[in-house]
């Protein structure tokens, strides 16, 4: 089934709620949260208390994606805060079966993320205990980038590797997708679509998030 995470790094945050009102009536799967902190990403976001703030606002799926270094040190914050979802990335983690099992223990689903030039090899020894494999389309840090078409190929292999393993986590993709690039990531396999500016930047947010589903 395809899921579309809208990204609110897109949206307008002094009117916060009204954003993740409009997108979830507009019939978004997740609320994408990207937590940015100024070392591992050129880009400083937000943290656990708004995490926090939105969490009465919607029922949807919190998809809390964290770029930041030592993310071990959160987690627990984030997952109190009313998280979902916890990806981390590969790149931050250098004892990556521990982070995803701490994830776990703090009872939320575990998702585990590379950037477009990291090798999928890199997490092949943690996808039986990840509940989200997210595949970077742009190097992190901004909204509003072009899409890296050499990351399909990359997308294929876990696909691939999916099936082989008999597993069943989702696989998402996160930066430049809008309905051409989407149709392209849904061919290599994927399920859960983030969007920020495809989304956040059209007036009509549910007619912006069924084109990216219907490509
Ligand atoms: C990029 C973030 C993305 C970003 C996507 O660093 O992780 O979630 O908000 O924005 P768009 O869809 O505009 O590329
Ligand atoms: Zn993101």
């Amino acid at each position: 089934m395809t899921k579309i995470a809208p990204s609110i790094l897109s949206a307008n945050f002094s009117i916060l709620k009204d954003e993740i009102e409009d997108v979830e009536k507009g019939g978004a799967d997740y609320i994408h949260v990207d937590v940015m902190d100024g070392h591992f990403v050129p880009n400083i976001t937000i943290g656990p208390l708004v995490v926090k703030a939105i969490r009465p606002i919607t029922s949807l799926p919190l998809d809390v994606h964290l770029m930041i270094e030592n993310p071990d040190k959160f987690i627990r914050e984030f997952a109190d805060a009313g998280a979902d979802i916890i990806t981390v990335h590969q790149e931050t983690c250098p004892h990556l079966h521990r982070t995803i099992q701490s994830i776990k223990g703090a009872g939320v689903k575990a998702g585990v993320v590379i950037n477009p030039a990291t090798p999928a090899e890199l997490i092949k020894p943690v996808l039986p205990d990840v509940d989200l494999v997210l595949l970077m389309t742009v190097n992190p840090g901004f909204g509003g980038q072009i899409f890296i078409p050499s990351v399909l190929a990359k997308i294929k292999t876990i696909a691939t590797w999916r099936k082989e393993m008999n597993l069943s986590f989702e696989i998402e993709v996160d930066g430049g997708i809008n309905p051409e690039t989407a149709k392209l990531c849904k061919e290599a396999g994927v399920d859960v679509f983030v969007a920020g500016n495809a989304v956040f930047n059209k007036e009509d947010r549910k007619k912006a998030i069924a084109s990216i589903r219907q490509a």
